[in-house]
């Protein structure tokens, strides 16, 4: 993960040194209040968020069937998401000494630019070379703000947001190719010179990282942020702004564009998200389908009906009914369909053909045929042209669930694997970044022999504590609280003990990670968001959204309204 800082400003690109002011923004966000809304109004904006269905986002486009789904009972059985989000009391939580170290070392990986806080750094660990983990992460940033705002503290979120927007603003460049406008940094830091008493922002887009990829999740990542945002605080005045409304549409603009696609999944480059490096998750890989989805879902709720707006409303929602029809069909894997599959004919032509992608039976790995459990299933990791990537995936299963990618039965069943593959995927150290690892041949020609992805560590069957905030929230939306208290209840028995390591090798997840950083902020902030969640679910409504059963013609649509 090693990577080189680019000094923009010697190689001429544009640094925002000066030309950035918290300040530009501070005018226009003056009237922002930090301060959580009365909670009248509060309720009033979150309902109107959460019930903005698709079909009055839409009002004219013919409705997709899949959102009809009427008879689906609400999932927070449970725990009603009330719509209110009291700031977590230090009741219970905060006395409990490993939360309040994590809440410690949260703080202390907090970021400053000119005074405010604008992010939490990726790792605060001086005993090993930093490379890049003294920057803030756009998708490491994600469980820090979500613990800001379970907490009530919604500003480091705030500008955030403000200031990853101005750096989506850059010009980008690799050698002598622009990057599209829309991309959204995958890091950025701040650089004291204290000899001229100045700060100035330097942001990675991909120009710096290792491979040069860009990162195709952290645009995803920022509308989801901008959503919790609006949806905790009740603030719709955020996402309202011109500049929020503009900087969305640039990144719906670099995935919703057409062009040679056949299929309605975004096509991608290895190590494009969270899995930074060749790990073979080029082309459709799940992490990215999900978060789309999520993101499109999102900024269905977020952008304002005007006229730029409206253009982009109707292409998502075709684009949804699209892609979710694709995810279900192709990359849903339960024992049937992978009966079906170890069945399938080739080379069929045609309208009619079963096996559409013309996968070879042959291709299927041994390990599925005991990893599938009688009762359960999960979204394949890839689907392409002869090419199914069987490996489970946690991000991209955990968020189709949160999303509502996965049809309730869908998000059902994937619970039902995790339980029944519990020694695999948790272990003994929730939870792994995907299963199994790729070994000896495979691991040479997939990942091209590379040191830091050998088998069971780091990306390559390596377990993350990060991931238990998503497993949490995805057990809550599916009624299993309990399924998440005892990943917990392992976290609590080695991270903090362990200094909060970055990951876990092993098959077991039981050592700690051979360059594992120590004090890594999301492992910190993910098991607080885990606790946070269980102790008040309602928060999960932050990070999740229902199926939409609404979806039916309405009559009238105003050209704005308020979230
Ligand atoms: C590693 C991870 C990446 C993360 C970064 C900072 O590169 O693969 O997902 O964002 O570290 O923690």
């Amino acid at each position: 993960m090693s990577m080189l800082f680019v000094d923009v400003t010697q190689n001429g690109r544009v640094s925002i040194d000066s030309s950035i002011t918290m300040d530009d923004f501070e005018e226009c966000f003056s009237r922002l209040s930090d301060k959580p809304r009365p909670l009248n109004m509060n309720t009033d904006r979150q309902r109107s968020c959460d019930e903005k269905s698709l079909s009055e986002l839409t009002m004219g486009l013919s409705p997709p069937p899949f959102f009809r789904n009427v008879d689906n009972p609400p999932r927070f059985m449970d725990h009603p998401d009330t719509g209110v989000h009291t700031p977590i009391s230090p009741n219970g939580l905060e006395t409990q000494p490993m939360v309040t170290e994590a809440l410690d070392a949260l703080r202390r990986s907090l970021v400053f630019f000119r005074g405010r806080p604008v992010g939490t750094i990726a790792a605060v660990d001086s005993s090993d070379e930093n490379l890049n983990y003294d920057q803030v992460f756009v998708r490491d940033f994600v469980p820090s703000a979500l613990v800001f705002l379970m907490k009530g503290e919604p500003e480091v979120v705030k500008n955030f947001l403000i200031k990853t927007l101005r750096l989506q603003s850059w010009e980008k460049k690799i050698d002598q190719f622009q990057l599209g406008e829309g991309v959204m940094p995958a890091s950025f830091k701040v650089l004291h010179d204290p000899r001229r008493n100045t700060e100035t922002l330097i942001a990675d887009f991909g120009e710096s990282a290792i491979g040069r990829v860009a990162p195709v999740d952290s645009g995803f990542w920022w509308i989801i942020l901008l959503r919790a945002y609006t949806k905790s605080t009740g603030d719709t005045s955020l996402a309202e702004k011109p500049e929020c409304q503009k900087g969305m549409r640039l990144i719906l603009s670099l995935c919703l564009s057409e062009g040679f696609d056949t299929f309605p999944t975004l096509l991608c480059a290895d190590g494009c998200s969270m899995i930074d490096r060749r790990m073979g998750v080029y082309g459709y890989p799940i992490e990215i389908q999900a978060l789309f989805f999520m993101a499109l879902r999102c900024a269905l709720l977020l952008l304002k009906q005007d006229a730029e707006g409206k253009a982009f409303v109707e292409r998502i929602a075709k684009r949804l009914h699209a892609l979710s029809f694709h995810m279900r069909s192709y990359f849903w894997l339960d024992l049937k369909q992978l009966n079906d599959i170890y069945r399938y004919k080739t080379e069929e032509y045609s309208h009619t053909a079963v096996n559409k992608f013309n996968v070879m039976p042959d291709s299927l790995p041994e390990w599925v045929f005991d990893f599938m459990p009688k009762h359960g299933g999960y979204f394949l990791g890839n689907v392409g042209p002869s090419n199914m990537d069987f490996r489970w995936f946690c991000l991209g299963n955990c968020m189709a669930i949160l999303s509502s990618l996965a049809t309730p039965e869908q998000s059902t069943a994937i619970m039902d694997l995790i339980e029944s593959r519990w020694e695999e995927l948790v272990g003994e150290m929730p939870l792994k970044v995907c299963y199994p690892a790729i070994e000896s041949h495979e691991w040479r020609i997939i990942t091209g022999c590379d040191p830091k992805n050998t088998r069971w560590s780091y990306h390559n069957g390596g377990s993350w504590p990060v991931l238990l905030w998503l497993l949490t929230a995805a057990c809550i939306k599916t009624g299993r609280p309990q399924v998440a208290r005892r990943a917990i209840e392992l976290a609590e028995t080695r991270l903090s003990k362990d200094n909060w390591p970055e990951y876990y090798d092993g098959k077991l997840g039981r050592y700690i990670g051979k360059q594992a950083r120590k004090f890594q902020t999301w492992s910190i902030a993910g098991y607080l968001v885990a606790k946070m969640m269980l102790e008040d679910p309602s928060h999960l409504g932050m990070v999740a959204l229902e199926e939409d059963k609404q979806m039916k013609p309405v009559l009238k649509r105003s050209s704005s309204w308020t979230l």
